[in-house]
């Protein structure tokens, strides 16, 4: 079986085509602002302009006649974009004669996880520009166990990043900055129940500018915010009595977390499951897979429950595999 995804929830639009082993074609058009954040304007229009090359591109490197479903990323994300990816993905299907599959964009950044590390049964720690999340699976159904109250950490990173004048997306640069930094400061540690914040820290760090290096501001911000993730998803394997901790969402790639999250798993005898980096951000190739498993289990989403989602949540989505 062959399933074409199109994601397009924020910043990346990428339509990508896998079979039940791999990732067969993918084609990538991300959207980088010129000045500040992300506008969901901008961002859809970019999306519209991009579609229609996008799409002659992936079928030029794989047959359309081969394609047995169209899965999109339904939700959760911003309104125009999703509406964009969500008409495209109309057309194709109507088009092509096959059937639609609306996939929640949290769940694919997991099973796309899993598909690749072949982590069996674990706590995830999801966290991207938008989402911070401690996910596990209970029954038929992922459950979110803690997470953020406000903003996600890729977000308080792209915030802290453009307050130091650096270009989107700032969780990168710092992470670069952070290896320079030596001295601590300390920032507002919030962790409530299983649940964190991260706005308070966002505004603590920024007033350390005119008094600290921000190589160093960079450094405590990153080992506060992350240890605070680490805690949680410590709590969390705790409790659910797992062994495994699958790491995702775009923030995933910083060496420094995937450090942190290691050595607690090590102190813990649990295991920690990295997902190659070109999929651990945003990209069609989750959303493709997710959809071929919703496919083989029978899921599909008629036209008339093909309206975007910009609140769908994981939980909704009961799991038959
Ligand atoms: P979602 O819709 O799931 O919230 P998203 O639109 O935020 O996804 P992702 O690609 O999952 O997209 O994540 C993008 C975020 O990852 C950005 O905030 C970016 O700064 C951050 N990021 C990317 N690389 C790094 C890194 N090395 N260290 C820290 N953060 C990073
Ligand atoms: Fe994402």
């Amino acid at each position: 079986m062959n399933v074409l995804g199109i994601e397009g929830t924020a910043w990346n639009l990428s339509v990508a085509i896998v079979n039940e082993e791999e990732v067969v074609a993918i084609v990538n058009d991300p959207y980088s602002p010129k000045e500040g954040g992300i506008h969901p304007r901008e961002a859809s229009q970019h999306h519209a302009e991009k579609m229609p090359s996008l799409i002659k591109a992936i079928f030029e490197r794989f047959p359309k006649e081969k394609i047995d479903a169209i899965a999109f990323s339904q939700g959760p994300g911003l309104g125009p974009c999703l509406r964009v990816v969500a008409t495209a993905s109309r057309l194709l299907s109507l088009k092509l004669n096959k059937p639609l599959i609306g996939v929640n964009h949290c769940l694919a950044h997991v099973e796309v996880g899993r598909w690749k590390t072949k982590a069996e049964n674990p706590v995830a720690l999801y966290v991207s520009g938008g989402n911070s999340q401690i996910i596990a699976r209970r029954g038929n159904r992922y459950r979110v166990f803690g997470e953020t109250l406000d903003i996600g950490i890729g977000n308080a990173l792209d915030k802290l990043a453009r307050s130091f004048g650096l270009s989107h997306p700032g969780g990168p640069k710092i992470e670069k900055l952070a290896k320079e930094g030596k001295k601590y400061y300390p920032l507002p540690y919030v962790v409530k129940g299983m649940d964190f914040s991260f706005s308070g820290m966002v505004t603590a760090a920024q007033k350390l500018k005119n008094k600290a290096k921000i190589e160093d501001i960079a450094f405590s911000f990153q080992e506060t915010a992350f240890a605070m993730l680490t805690e949680v998803t410590e709590r969390a394997l705790a409790y659910l009595g797992y062994n495994e901790v699958l790491l995702v969402g775009g923030v995933g790639v910083n060496k420094r977390l995937q450090e942190m999250i290691d050595k607690m798993c090590e102190d813990r005898g649990a295991r920690l499951y990295v997902p190659p980096s070109e999929l651990m951000g945003d990209n069609g190739a989750m959303i493709a897979y997710t959809g071929l498993l919703m496919l083989k289990h029978d899921y599909r989403t008629s036209i008339d429950e093909s309206h975007v989602r910009s609140n769908f949540r994981i939980e909704e989505v009961e799991v038959r595999w």
